[in-house]
């Protein structure tokens, strides 16, 4: 059997593009696999949203070239995902090595790449009925992607110019995939877009949308990302806190508190829009968790709008955000603005973010402590076989004694400790 292993970085939406495409594998007759040494064929599901992350993935393909020179045997290297759109002229040039290349348009071209390289006969496949997938590490939870692309072309995001325009999937098709995934007993469902708001297809809205899956599946609790906050509209959080089985937890992007940085990012709203968004949803959905993206140090960013951001996060209190230091893409409007701050300063900023929001994280999980929280168990602890991870609807992970045969299971734990990014707690019942 021909192995490949497909390694995954950046978002939700290539986790699970990537599972689809390893199912797609599968039924194709290849093996699936975890490692390179085991692959006879590695794919790179890749990220360009910042630098950072296109520098890991060349160290990556570094590593990949010496492994497919020290091959007796066939090794062929594949690029997919926002590089191949959006890096290929320097993965080429960086990285001739690489066997194919193919952007988020032409995933569905991957089998027939690796049928041509492995000289496989189309018409003579057998599909490989490997249970387990590595791609997928908890079957009990999925995604359903509900649109893809973005039109909003915030000024230092690339994804617009990777991913290409907004489109919907049609309601129908979602139905029918959750039709599947109650069938199968999934517990938990997360609607996936760029942004998932713009949902509209056949005159139905997201909120609509969300509504007519929580009523279609009342035992699966649904989560949904990204969410921007020009849309996040009162219909759609009357939806969420008119159903019990959309999870108490919201990921909002706020970027920057600063109303004049807002305007430069093309954000299209201000701090106090933000601000009325996060004390409706608090006021509508009391205990809801909200999490956030912030940029430090955006051109010409000054230190009183920087502390403007500092300030946003002291009153909003975010259980936890995302922090990064701004990345300048080629391609994006922002890289042509004046002001671009020294990295240093970048970094520093970040720094100080950092330092406050883990302290907010830290004190706003005290929140938890004896509360009866319902958990899917997701996977043993990788630091103690005795203890198991799970997620509340909040989004957070938990620990807590248990054994493996609980995996897959919806329990009910006390919390009974808290720290910065964990919760800790003891099973209730089973
Ligand atoms: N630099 C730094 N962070 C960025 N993000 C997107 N583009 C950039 C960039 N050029 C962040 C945003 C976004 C998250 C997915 O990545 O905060 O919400
Ligand atoms: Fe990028 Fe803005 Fe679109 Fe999000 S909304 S994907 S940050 S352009």
């Amino acid at each position: 059997m021909v192995n490949i292993c497909i390694m995954t970085y950046g978002c939700q939406m290539n986790e699970s593009d990537s599972l689809t495409l390893e199912q797609q594998l599968a039924a194709n007759g290849f093996g699936l696999v975890d490692n390179v040494k085991t692959a006879d064929a590695v794919i790179l599901n890749t990220c360009s949203v910042r630098r950072k992350a296109e520098e890991r993935i060349f160290g990556q393909l570094g590593h990949l070239k010496s492994e497919k020179s020290n091959r007796e045997g066939k090794f062929a290297i594949g690029v997919i995902g926002c590089m191949a759109e959006g890096a290929r002229e320097e993965l080429i040039k960086r990285a001739p090595y690489i066997d194919f290349c193919l952007s988020p348009d032409e995933t569905d071209s991957v089998l027939n790449e690796l049928l041509t390289i492995f000289s496989i006969d189309a018409n003579n496949i057998e599909a490989n009925l490997q249970t387990s997938l590595p791609g997928d590490p908890f079957p009990f939870k999925r995604y359903i992607p509900i649109m893809r692309g973005c039109n909003n072309f915030c000024t230092y995001c690339i994804v617009p110019f990777v991913r290409g325009r907004e489109k919907s999937v049609p309601i129908k098709g979602i139905k029918e995939k959750l039709t599947r995934f109650i069938d199968k007993g999934v517990m938990e469902v997360t609607l996936l877009g760029q942004n998932v708001n713009s949902y509209d297809s056949d005159k139905v809205n997201f909120p609509v949308l969300l509504s007519k899956l929580c009523e279609q599946a009342p035992q699966i609790g649904f989560r949904f990302m990204t969410s921007h906050p020009k849309d996040i509209s009162n219909e759609l959080i009357d939806v969420m806190a008119s159903y019990d089985n959309v999870l108490p937890h919201l990921h909002l992007p706020m970027q920057s508190g600063s109303s004049a940085v807002l305007k430069t990012m093309n954000r299209k709203y201000t701090a106090e829009h933000y601000l009325g968004r996060i004390q409706r949803l608090r006021d509508k959905i009391p205990g809801i968790a909200i999490t956030t993206d912030i940029i430090c140090g955006f051109p010409g960013e000054t230190d009183a709008q920087f502390e403007e951001t500092l300030n946003m996060c002291k009153t909003i209190r975010f259980d936890s955000a995302f922090m990064f230091y701004y990345s300048v893409r080629e391609g994006t409007a922002a890289a042509d603005f004046p002001g671009l701050l020294p990295k240093n300063e970048r970094k520093t900023r970040l720094q100080s973010l950092i330092k406050i929001q883990q302290k907010i994280s830290k004190e706003v999980n005290c929140r938890h402590l004896d509360e009866e929280l319902i958990v899917i168990a997701e996977q043993v602890s990788r630091r103690d076989s005795k203890v198991i991870a799970g997620r509340t609807g909040h989004n957070k992970t938990i620990l807590f004694p248990g054994e493996t045969s609980c995996i897959g299971q919806r329990l009910k734990i006390k919390c009974t400790k808290t720290d910065t990014w964990t919760l800790f707690g003891e099973k209730i019942t089973d």
